[in-house]
């Protein structure tokens, strides 16, 4: 298994303050909106316009009234964004910045499959998570974020098999809270992937009384041992209705402990480590490389040159109706 680096040799360092008051003055110049997911480095969340879960930014993104939005995200979710707001310049600060669960499910290998699977004679619909390609959305009946996946579920009707793509551990733990048997395509998240058990173990013993909080990508047996399980937007809500400081073993991306800190600043927040390399090296593997691809700088440069851009692709038009009817309507 290869594990996550995060790669930051093509940049001069440039003061941060610089480019956050650089990039203030530009979003005014270029009439621009910053969106930020809660996986990405703080110092951009801090001079973000909305920052958010998949479903929260997504509908934030409707409503931005400037010309341009630049998305601090990865690739799928500024072209979600792109695809529902499809009169706005869409800015993505490095169009590298993917998403190996998007990548785990190609637009052939799912077509081929529900193919295969009608030829059988099978009644299903597809849900596919919002970490997947327009192209793969396009294939789709329904798209699902952490956030609103039950609610969907419970629209296919019942008596339709469920497709779930791409994420297999998301789609485990649907299953065991709606009771719907799913056909799970076998993707994963390489972040959530590789948390280790048995840090995360030790850290619970070492701090009596802490309670593990994991997104649902993490595999069964780190949700087995979880306490509360949510995506971003509901860890986040959980650790404010908690009044009284607690301790935290965050099994999700680390930059999450930003938000969960400005938000509930009297907990202490513990990232659960990613396994060791085979070197024996600590890795940064609780930080997500493509979220790290969107640097300061970065931003400052999309803003600046009106670039990279998401350009409108003719699979769009049917990935917006999917898009649409399932996280906006
Ligand atoms: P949410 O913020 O919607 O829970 O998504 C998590 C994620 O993996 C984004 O890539
Ligand atoms: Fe994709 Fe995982 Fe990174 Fe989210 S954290 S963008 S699911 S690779």
């Amino acid at each position: 298994m290869s594990l996550p680096t995060i790669d930051h040799r093509d940049e001069v360092y440039e003061d941060p303050l610089d480019l956050m008051n650089e990039i203030e003055s530009l979003k005014k110049e270029k009439d621009a909106t910053l969106l930020a997911h809660f996986y990405i480095d703080g110092e951009i969340q801090e001079i973000a316009d909305f920052t958010g879960d998949s479903l929260k930014l997504a509908r934030d993104a409707v409503n931005v009234k400037t010309s341009t939005i630049v998305f601090c995200g990865v690739h799928f979710m500024a072209e979600s964004t792109k695809i529902l707001s499809p009169e706005k310049t869409v800015l993505l600060p490095d169009l590298t910045a993917g998403c190996s669960l998007a990548d785990s499910c190609q637009y052939g290998d799912l077509d081929q499959f529900q193919k295969q699977l009608r030829a059988e004679g099978r009644d299903f619909e597809t849900v596919a998570y919002i970490n997947t390609s327009a192209r793969v959305k396009s294939l789709c009946d329904w798209i699902v974020t952490s956030g609103n996946a039950r609610e969907i579920i419970d629209r296919v009707p019942a008596d339709k098999e469920i497709l779930f793509v791409p994420d297999q551990h998301l789609g485990r733990y649907l299953q065991e809270v709606t009771g719907r048997e799913m056909i799970l395509w076998p993707g994963s998240c390489m972040v959530h992937e590789i948390f280790s058990i048995q840090d995360m173990l030790r850290a619970k013993k070492n701090n009596p009384g802490s309670l593990v909080l994991a997104h649902p990508e993490c595999p069964h047996p780190i949700l087995e041992v979880s306490d509360i399980i949510g995506g971003t937007e509901k860890l986040r809500q959980y650790v404010m209705s908690v009044k009284e400081p607690g301790i935290f073993l965050i099994a999700t991306e680390a930059n999450m402990i930003h938000p969960l800190q400005k938000s509930a600043p009297q907990h202490t927040y513990i990232p659960v480590p990613g396994i060791m390399a085979s070197s024996g090296e600590t890795c940064a593997c609780n930080r997500c490389p493509h979220m790290a691809k969107n640097t300061l700088q970065k931003v400052r440069d999309c803003l600046k040159y009106g670039k990279p851009e998401i350009e409108w692709q003719p699979y769009f038009d049917q990935a917006k109706d999917v898009l649409q009817k399932s996280l906006l309507q």
